[in-house]
């Protein structure tokens, strides 16, 4: 049996076992999920063993274990380091999810449950890709290390720890991703650019404690009124964040660059569709892809304070809280960038009120060229799993990780991505297209097998 006949072969199975892994409820950022965390770590070792990695461990940190694995027995074969994550958002709102968030459900040739484009459906492609040449051929064509994090979604804090004590260990000829998008359905694609985040918590404090509204209110300032103009104040009418210095180190992409990406097989009415508001809102003077792809933006993500409860309440809130993030693009430094925006966000702060600015986590962008020869593999593989040429995209997303490995190791990051951009990835009902599930297992089989050629 050819290995493409025995991927095809195990459909079935392959779709069963991820079922498995979906159902485990991996939620990083909530504490009540430590146990399934632990449960999930231990489902992906138990399944790159029978991947054929000999070598497995399970990495504990100060918060949710690293699973590391290791095969290094094809001599003078390249080494290849694949990343994922086994952890996932928190299912909330679950009143919005047409069927439950952690009971796998096929629904219109797609796969709904929380987890499955982001990202342990794309881990498992790669598992089971790597377990169809094992059983096929034997032994697994190329050098491996697998490292899988249950911290991605809350800023892999704990994975630096241990790329900065194994070093050696790490080391590899290039970093292979599947934590991304396809640009379309039917265009597999290789992404070679995200945008980096810093993440902020702002607390504005005004009275010594909630006043009531009518004895105290004409009198006193209101921290929500506060934090509501405050934020109205970071973009102009261009859609442009009016910090001081926060465009000053952005690359803007070539002519070439830009009409690569503004050419791209991709409909602006897909887009609209999938958005779903009457309009859109972006920086004036460039595309919706540069836009998505090359603009560092700031989006407020979460404000909160005063009542919120059922009926009325006439109260001024004694605080006011905003959660707010950049996105950042190549050039840009994070650190300088938190910098010059809590120096604007004070200086635009009325004087009458207190505030607290928290800078939770800083990110660099990261965009590198694609020219190697691995490319080609990957290009190669893809065209072969999906029957399509494959196009090479930028994402506005982050994966710390990426930007870190490539200041790190300087080796070409080949991100692979299954996933597309409305299946839901942090939100109610996501879901991953089963054709690009079995595509992406397919693909990555010929993948791994291209490289072991080279
Ligand atoms: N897989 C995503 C990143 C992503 C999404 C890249 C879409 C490209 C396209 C990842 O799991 C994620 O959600 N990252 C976070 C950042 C992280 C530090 C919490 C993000 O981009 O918001
Ligand atoms: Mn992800
Ligand atoms: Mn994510």
């Amino acid at each position: 049996m050819t290995l493409v006949e025995y991927v095809e072969s195990k459909r079935d199975e392959h779709l069963k076992e991820l079922f498995e892994f979906l159902r485990i409820p991996s939620v990083s950022t909530k504490s009540e999920h430590k146990q399934d965390i632990e449960r999930a770590a231990q489902w992906t070792a138990d399944r790159l063993r029978a991947a054929g990695l000999k070598k497995v461990e399970i990495v504990p940190t100060a918060m949710h274990p690293l699973v590391y694995a290791e095969s290094l027995e094809a001599a003078g074969k390249p080494t290849v380091l694949f990343y994922g994550h086994y952890d996932v958002q928190p299912a909330d709102p679950l009143e919005l999810w047409t069927s439950p968030a952690f009971e796998p459900t096929v629904r219109n040739g797609n796969l709904y449950a929380r987890g499955t484009a982001d990202d342990k459906g794309q881990v498992h492609i790669h598992l089971k890709a790597l377990e169809s040449i094992t059983r096929t051929e034997g032994k697994l064509p190329v050098n491996l290390k697998v490292l899988i994090e249950g911290e991605e979604e809350v800023g892999s804090e704990n994975l630096w720890n241990f790329v900065n004590n194994n070093k050696k260990r790490l080391e590899a000829d290039a970093l292979v991703v599947s934590d991304t998008a396809m640009l379309a359905p039917g265009v597999p694609s290789i992404t070679y650019g995200l945008r980096g985040l810093n993440y902020y918590q702002v607390e504005i404090t005004a009275a010594a404690q909630d006043l009531h509204s009518g004895v105290f209110g004409g009198a006193v300032p209101n921290p929500l009124t506060i934090l509501c103009e405050l934020f109205a104040k970071l973009h102009d009418k261009n859609f442009r964040v009016t910090v001081p210095g926060f465009y000053k180190d952005v690359v803007v992409p070539s002519k070439a660059e830009r009409r690569a990406l503004n050419r791209l097989p991709w409909k602006e009415s897909e887009f609209r569709k999938t958005v779903g508001a009457p309009g859109l809102a972006g920086e004036k003077g460039f595309t919706i892809r540069e836009q998505l792809w090359c603009r560092p933006t700031l989006e407020l993500n979460g404000i909160w304070g005063g009542y919120t409860g059922e009926g009325a309440k006439t109260v001024i809130p004694a605080k006011a809280y905003a959660k707010f993030s950049t996105r950042l693009v190549p050039k840009q430094d994070p650190e300088k960038i938190a910098k010059q925006v809590e120096k604007h966000i004070r200086k635009l702060l009325p004087k009458m009120v207190k505030m607290n600015v928290e800078v939770l986590s800083t990110g660099k962008a990261w965009v590198a060229p694609y020219h190697h020869r691995y490319f080609e593999v990957a290009h190669q593989a893809l065209e072969k799993g999906f029957g399509k040429r494959a196009v090479f995209i930028r994402e506005g997303g982050s994966i710390p990780f990426v930007t870190q490995m490539h200041d790190t190791f300087k080796v070409p990051c080949i991100l692979m991505g299954f996933g597309l951009p409305d299946e839901n990835a942090h939100a109610p009902d996501e879901h991953i297209r089963l054709e690009n599930y079995f595509g992406g297992i397919r693909a990555m089989a010929e993948f791994y097998k291209g490289l072991g050629k080279l």
